[in-house]
């Protein structure tokens, strides 16, 4: 979506602005036409030569050039831009942002742009937190600008918390999805269970499952891609989620799910139950390992608590719950006595038996299943499985929002 739109990039006095580098380099690879507005605090982080030379051209940082007078028009460069990027965005800049002090170009440019405008701060932890910028930062959000929170981590303080650059990618990922427009789960909540549990047996082994969790972080990311404020509930993979509209929950047990589960379904829109959730546990969790001894081993087992049947017998009639069959044989009875017992509004069904679905493989191969019938689908890469199953959630939440 990127390519061909005309960005401005507003560059301020932290030391995050050396990640504007590889901000840009990244929206010019994409096809986009950057112009970089420095403030003059921002001009001691960083070199105007490096700026000019990964955009293409001159830096603007003054109202106007001293040697010749050329004069840089805020208002022009309010009129041209597609979008407007503050990253690195300081304390003080937002401050004035917020107040309307438009003692630089930057900030002259950003009263006068007509695009929508992206800001993202960067500062230590005690300036983020401290209520003045959190205030400045909510004034923004209510004049409509879109604010990429800082992240948690250790900053160039060595201080660790909140008050880190959303990193350029992710940047990058935000405004692509921004001027995709299709934006239709906006406003809603999402609770995403992916991945395999893990029922310890003792302190060294476990019962799990193949669960990669690949198709649950795919319909995780494109929740949020399109617009949804998702938590994601995972059992123990090694993927990453990046999308910053995500809120990671790590459990390990089916138990530890089963808790996160019920502490936020009631303010959730929607579930979708993409777990492999162990149905048995082992009675008893033994301190030590248990020995090679002659002979068999038993292991006595309890059930695990179903979420899904669980979620499905508490939701309340504006909220939808998604469920997921994986199956070996009769593959359409067992999804549809999934659908029914478990009270899903419908059910993702998939086999072992078709080549290049189910654990691992970044392919599935799905039937949706709902009381009015099934659709079959095209093995697709798993990320394009996930936009099928969430046009089908949209389509539910549209028609709940019709009847209210
Ligand atoms: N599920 C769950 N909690 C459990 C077990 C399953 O939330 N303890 C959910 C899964 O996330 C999935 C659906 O229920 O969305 C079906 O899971 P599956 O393991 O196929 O169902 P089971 O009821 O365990 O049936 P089976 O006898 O086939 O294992």
């Amino acid at each position: 979506m990127l390519k061909g739109k005309k960005i401005v990039l507003g560059i301020t006095g932290s030391i995050a602005a050396y990640k504007a580098c590889y901000l840009i380099r990244g929206l010019v690879k994409q096809g986009a036409e950057v112009q970089v507005v420095i403030t003059p605090a921002g001009k001691e982080f960083i070199t105007l030569l490096t700026l000019s030379t990964l955009t293409g051209k001159p830096v603007i940082s003054d109202f106007f050039d001293r040697r010749d007078g050329s004069w840089h028009s805020h208002v022009n460069l309010g009129l041209w831009a597609d979008v407007m990027i503050i990253a690195p965005a300081t304390a003080s800049t937002m401050a004035k942002m917020a107040n309307g002090i438009a003692d630089n170009m930057l900030i002259t440019t950003y009263l006068s742009m007509r695009a929508p405008v992206f800001i993202v701060p960067a500062m230590d932890v005690d300036m983020y937190m401290h209520p003045s910028t959190q205030n400045n930062i909510e004034k923004l959000r209510s004049y409509g600008n879109h604010i990429l929170e800082a992240k948690e981590g250790e900053l160039a303080s060595h201080l660790v918390g909140k008050g880190r650059m959303e990193e350029p990618e992710n940047i990058i990922l935000a405004i692509d999805e921004f001027l995709d427009g299709n934006r239709d789960l906006e406003g809603q909540k999402i609770l995403i269970t992916a991945g395999p549990t893990y029922e310890r047996i003792d302190p060294v082994r476990f019962i799990g499952n193949f669960s990669s969790g690949k198709m649950g972080l795919a319909i995780a990311d494109e929740c949020a891609r399109r617009g949804a404020d998702v938590t994601l509930i995972a059992g123990p993979v090694s993927l990453q989620t990046v999308h910053s509209n995500i809120r990671r929950i790590d459990v390990e047990s089916a138990d530890e799910m089963f808790h996160a589960v019920k502490e936020i379904f009631d303010e959730m829109n929607a579930a979708v139950l993409c777990a492999a959730v162990a149905d048995f546990k082992p009675k008893q969790i033994l301190s030590n390992k248990i020995k090679r001894e002659k002979g068999e081993l038993s292991i006595k087992l309890d059930p695990t608590d179903d979420i899904a049947a669980y979620l499905g017998k508490v939701k309340r009639e504006d909220q939808k719950v998604v469920g997921f069959a994986l199956e070996t044989n009769n593959e359409e009875a067992n999804a549809v006595g999934k659908l029914k017992r478990k009270n899903f509004d419908f059910i993702v069904l998939n086999s072992l038996q078709d080549a290049g679905s189910g654990f691992r493989y970044d392919t599935n191969k799905i039937s949706i299943i709902d009381r009015s019938g099934c659709s079959d689908f095209e093995l697709k890469p798993k990320t394009e499985v996930a936009k099928d199953i969430i046009d089908r959630l949209v389509e539910l939440l549209a028609k709940r929002k019709l009847k209210e």
